[in-house]
């Protein structure tokens, strides 16, 4: 593990100086790292290379690809292994017997699953928008953009370093690791292969490794040498544990002895920002809980997700509106959140995060 604590986190983003849009330009390498979620998820179709270069070009620190496993065990960006939502697989009648109810993580899930599909199969595919319904503007880009390869994004980011002038990171999420595992496509030994051949896996990389599971980022800890980031939900617990039958929850790791365990073999947390300040029944914000000092405490870093301008996704302090596409008022849940200390956010809309965060 890279254990670097709070003090030595700046050394990770120095370099990013310079980028192309003009609120980025005075993106300096102080301050909360703006992470690209998903790409620039809210302009473009979710993991993309579009969706990504969207994201550096708006000023992002790092982009995230959330990855899982084709059949033949390429590493490609997808939020899930079920990808009838995010692709038009549903559309290629070749495809239609590869229809299938699984259950992952414990729960049944009916559709196609990348680890049904050779790479060279899905590269057929074309991406579409997940929700059309709250961002039917990225509907235009629907069939324009392949499921990345991981090596794909690795390769995009270092062409965008070069041209913006700035390091571009990478934010990799193994997703469902137990499960890849257990079909015998074990995620981890291609990640850490792929960070090795990119020569990314040294100190100092501008690169984070983040799992929702615990095992397996025990098992990456031992391999890699960049920073490790343990993602904790809003509820549940790590289906790692409730497959070995542990009865530990996300919860139970946030107290001061969890996080002083998590801190053995990771370097941050990644929070969603309900576990920061939590939200009633209706929505409002409540008083912020003390996981940032708490984690800080613990030598552990803190990024928030996920940041998004619409109101759907908004607390209902700051919707401006019954419009669930409609954006209320960001910046404000922004200032909230920059207030509480925190170390980096993912965003969906990386500019207006990164214009927050010069103004913060
Ligand atoms: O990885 C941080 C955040 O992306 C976790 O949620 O479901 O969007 O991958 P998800
Ligand atoms: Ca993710």
């Amino acid at each position: 593990m890279f254990r670097r604590g709070l003090a030595a986190a700046v050394l990770v983003f120095a370099g990013a100086v310079v980028a192309s849009l003009p609120s980025a330009e005075a993106h300096d390498d102080k301050g909360p790292i703006v992470i690209g979620h998903r790409g620039a998820s809210a302009y473009r179709p979710e993991h993309t290379l579009a969706s990504y270069e969207l994201a550096a070009r708006m000023g992002a620190d790092f982009v995230e690809p959330d990855l899982v496993s084709t059949k033949d065990g390429q590493l490609v960006a997808r939020h899930e292994n079920e990808i009838g939502g995010t692709t038009d697989v549903s559309t290629r009648t070749q495809f239609s017997d590869r229809q299938k109810t699984k259950v992952i993580d414990g729960t049944p899930v009916t559709g196609w699953f990348t680890e049904d599909f050779t790479l060279a199969e899905l590269k057929t595919l074309r991406a579409k928008e997940r929700i059309p319904a709250i961002r039917p503007r990225n509907t235009l880009y629907d069939g324009r953009f392949e499921v990345p390869t991981f090596q794909e994004v690795v390769d995009l980011t270092k062409r965008l370093s070069r041209e913006l002038h700035r390091e571009i990171g990478i934010y990799p999420e193994t997703k469902h690791p137990t499960y890849f595992q257990s079909i015998g496509l074990a995620l981890e030994p291609k990640l850490v292969d792929a960070l090795n051949r990119n020569g990314l896996n040294h100190r100092g990389a501008k690169v984070y490794v983040q799992s929702f599971e615990v095992a397996n980022l025990k098992q990456l800890n031992r391999s890699l040498r960049v920073p490790i980031v343990q993602l904790i939900n809003a509820s549940g617990a790590p289906y790692d544990f409730v497959a070995g039958g542990d009865k530990r929850t996300y919860s139970d790791m946030v107290t001061p002895a969890g996080l002083k365990e998590i801190a053995t073999y990771a370097d941050g947390i990644g929070a969603t920002k309900d576990r920061i300040i939590p939200r009633d029944a209706a929505g409002f914000l409540q008083q912020p809980t003390t996981l940032v000092q708490d984690a800080h405490k613990a030598r552990l870093i803190v990024h928030a997700w996920t940041f998004r301008n619409e109101n759907s996704f908004l607390p209902a302090d700051f919707r401006s509106s019954t419009d669930p596409a409609a954006y209320g008022r960001a910046f404000e849940e922004y200032d909230l959140f920059f207030k509480q200390g925190i170390d980096g956010l993912f965003a969906d809309n990386p500019d207006t995060a990164v214009e927050a965060k010069i103004k913060r």
